[in-house]
């Protein structure tokens, strides 16, 4: 028989069930155990309803009066193993660094570039997820969503995802139809190939003397560099990247190279140039810059963090200022990568 877990509760507080650590109420909270459960409640939850996984990338900027599914679908298995390769699950609501483990403990590859992300396994392809060289997509097989209009289940294969930087089809075309129950992966087996190319993880290794790395090296040197580099949200609130980087045409970077030569810069395959949002953020002055509660994190100006006692409206006009300032000054319009609940 199959279970219909979920739990039920009024007027919770989120606090803890958002990275920021932002206090804000929901009219309604209702934790999801099992697709059966969530078929179950879906035909009774008025519309608008939130979907929260671990709650690392969203900024609440009002008490939410309506219903929010905490989704938490537990469960992590090996589905079929080939010669090479092995199909890994995972349920919406298992933390994602725990699924990393997993898979390097079961020496299986391709996770390891994505340790200690916040959040959880559900969230992951919505805004495909990535670190280190590595994207959800490289390992990304098919998931299982519930259809919020039927509650019918249906399979997404990787090729329907539409997968770009931080954007997949469930951030456009399919935004708030599908609910993520469950994800796939397709990991190797030993030998591995392993992703080295991003500098920081090559200097850790070689500042450890290890010359022939396996993934488990390359999870613990990706640990490092995150824990020296970005807020642990359990001690200052923070939901990661705030902005994504920007994506700008070659004629305006040309311009800024030559009024900026040490810009860092990624060039595009498509003759486009990423830059790092958080470069232009320290060059506004804003690295580190304390206001209230609210601020930049002293190491990566990327990061809006929250020192205690923010609201969300603090951090969101924090942002907006932000924003100007490197639209006056480089004339790039920064997207917010952080989902906004109102
Ligand atoms: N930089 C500065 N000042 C800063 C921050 C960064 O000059 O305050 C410079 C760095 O020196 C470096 C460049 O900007 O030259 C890039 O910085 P970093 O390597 O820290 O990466 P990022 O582009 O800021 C992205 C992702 C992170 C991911 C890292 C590592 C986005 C929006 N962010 O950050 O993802 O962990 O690369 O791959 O793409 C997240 O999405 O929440 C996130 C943390």
């Amino acid at each position: 028989m199959k279970s219909l877990i979920h739990i039920f509760y009024m007027n919770k507080s989120l606090q803890a069930f958002n990275t920021f650590g932002i206090e804000a109420s929901a009219g309604q909270l209702i934790e999801i155990n099992s697709v059966a459960a969530l078929q179950a409640v879906l035909p009774d939850i008025k519309t608008p309803f939130y979907v929260l996984g671990g709650g690392s990338n969203i900024l609440l900027l009002n008490d939410i009066k309506g219903t929010v599914l905490k989704m938490s679908i537990p469960g992590i298995k090996i589905e079929r193993t080939f010669k090479h390769a092995v199909y890994l699950s995972a349920g919406a609501g298992v933390n994602w660094h725990k699924l990393v483990l997993f898979a390097v403990e079961n020496n299986l590859g391709g996770l390891e570039n994505l340790s200690l992300i916040p959040g959880t396994v559900g969230a992951s392809p919505m805004q495909n997820i990535g670190a280190y060289g590595v994207e959800i997509k490289d390992v990304f097989h098919r998931l299982e969503a519930v259809e919020i209009a039927t509650g019918k289940l249906k399979i997404f294969r990787r090729k329907e995802l539409a997968f770009g930087y931080r954007n997949s089809i469930f951030k456009n075309k399919l935004k708030g139809k599908y609910i993520i129950t469950k994800v796939w992966f397709k990991l190797s087996k030993p030998p591995h190939r392993l992703r080295l190319a991003y500098g920081a993880i090559k200097t850790v290794l070689k500042n450890a003397g290890i010359n022939q790395p396996t993934i488990r090296d390359i999870s613990d040197a990706v640990i490092k560099i995150r824990s020296e580099k970005l807020p642990d949200p359990r001690e200052i609130g923070n939901a990661g990247s705030f902005f994504k980087n920007p994506v700008v045409d070659a004629g305006l970077f040309a311009a800024l190279h030559r009024q900026y030569p040490e810009i860092p810069h990624y060039p595009q395959a498509d003759g486009t140039v990423k830059l790092p949002a958080g470069w232009l953020i320290e060059q506004c002055g804003w690295k580190g810059k304390r206001i209230g509660d609210t601020g930049t994190h002293v190491r990566q100006a990327l990061v809006l963090v929250n020192y205690g006692t923010a609201s969300g409206a603090e951090i969101h006009a924090l942002a907006v200022k932000i924003r100007e300032s490197v639209r006056q000054k480089f004339k790039i319009t920064l997207e917010m990568e952080v989902n906004i609940w109102h």
